[in-house]
């Protein structure tokens, strides 16, 4: 394994902690988004995250500069030529990403592995819009990136034994533990959470009680880190449906039904921290 560059494709959330964790790992990293005004955006994220890295001792001031030092931006995907890996992180759209899939088909080296850090969407239907179904697979990585250990790697029905192995090691590199899944909707983590956080605002739908109380709960009861209204708005309300509405689809068990509430609120633009308000007030 030779990999000196990492593509990332998409620079929200997500893709922005993807950039920031591999850059802080020595690697170099080619940042596409859909338009300038968006990459400087996401670029900006990054740079805030770097900073509050610096202020909160956890990274010194050198070596944020470094890191940013390894990170060019592009909206045009032709750009990525020269990666050794590629991590899609674009919204959850089935259709969006297999354009992408496609289009880095084309532009990388065919030894070149891509991965996806989709939270839903099967890998087999991703691999099927390459020629190198075997390099492909799930890279999912967890919100804040850097500062999640987790990194589930996903094992579509064609990838091969050499391509999970590369993906540990970048994961061993980028300073994450790794744990492997069938290519299942939900993977490990968001199987046992989507139902509990769509437990959770149905909770609240019905009156159970206010949503400090629930999240109080939980955080205190549970010991969790925050509670699950909490965790709703960080993760993205949109995010969070998206990922309902697939496992529903595909497993048609009621749990993962997303509630009246969840859809009231991605229709109203409350995604959450994104946007400012979800569930609390950001703004
Ligand atoms: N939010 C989470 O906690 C979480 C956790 C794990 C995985 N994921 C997955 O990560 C992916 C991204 O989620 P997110 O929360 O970062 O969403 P997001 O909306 O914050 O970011 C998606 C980004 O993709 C960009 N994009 C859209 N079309 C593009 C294109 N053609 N080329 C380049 N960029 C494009 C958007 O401009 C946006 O910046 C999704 O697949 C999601 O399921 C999310």
């Amino acid at each position: 394994m030779n990999i000196k560059t990492i593509g990332v494709v998409g620079c929200g959330l997500m893709g922005s902690g993807i950039v920031e964790v591999c850059a802080r790992s020595g690697f170099n990293v080619i940042v596409g988004e859909a338009n300038q005004a968006l990459l400087e955006s996401g670029l900006s994220r990054v740079r805030k995250s770097l900073d509050r890295a610096v202020e909160r001792g956890k990274l010194g001031k050198a070596d944020a500069e470094a890191a940013l030092g390894r990170i060019s931006g592009t909206t045009d995907l032709e750009d990525f030529a020269e990666c050794d890996l590629a991590i899609e992180a674009v919204s959850e759209d089935p259709d969006l990403k297999q354009k992408i899939f496609h289009k880095l088909d084309q532009v990388l080296r065919p030894d070149v592995i891509i991965a996806s850090n989709t939270s839903s969407i099967s890998i087999a239907v991703l691999a099927s819009a390459t020629q190198r179904p075997d390099r492909v697979l799930g890279m999912h990585f967890f919100n804040p990136v850097p500062v999640m250990k987790l990194l589930e790697l996903v094992r579509g029905i064609l990838t091969s034994d050499e391509t999970m192995d590369i993906a540990r090691q970048v994961g061993q590199q980028l300073g994450k533990t790794t744990v492997v899944a069938k290519d299942s909707p939900g993977f490990i983590v968001n199987r046992l959470l989507i139902p509990f956080l769509l437990d959770a605002i149905r909770a609240y739908e019905a009156g159970l009680a206010s949503k400090e109380d629930i999240d109080t709960a939980v955080h205190l009861g549970l010991a969790h880190p925050m509670g699950p209204l909490t965790l709703c708005d960080l993760v993205g309300l949109d995010t969070t449906l998206a990922v309902a509405d697939v496992m529903y689809e595909e497993f048609g068990e009621p749990r993962f039904k997303a509630p009246p509430l969840l859809r009231q609120m991605v229709a109203a633009g409350l995604l959450g921290r994104k946007s400012g308000r979800g569930f609390y007030d950001y703004s």
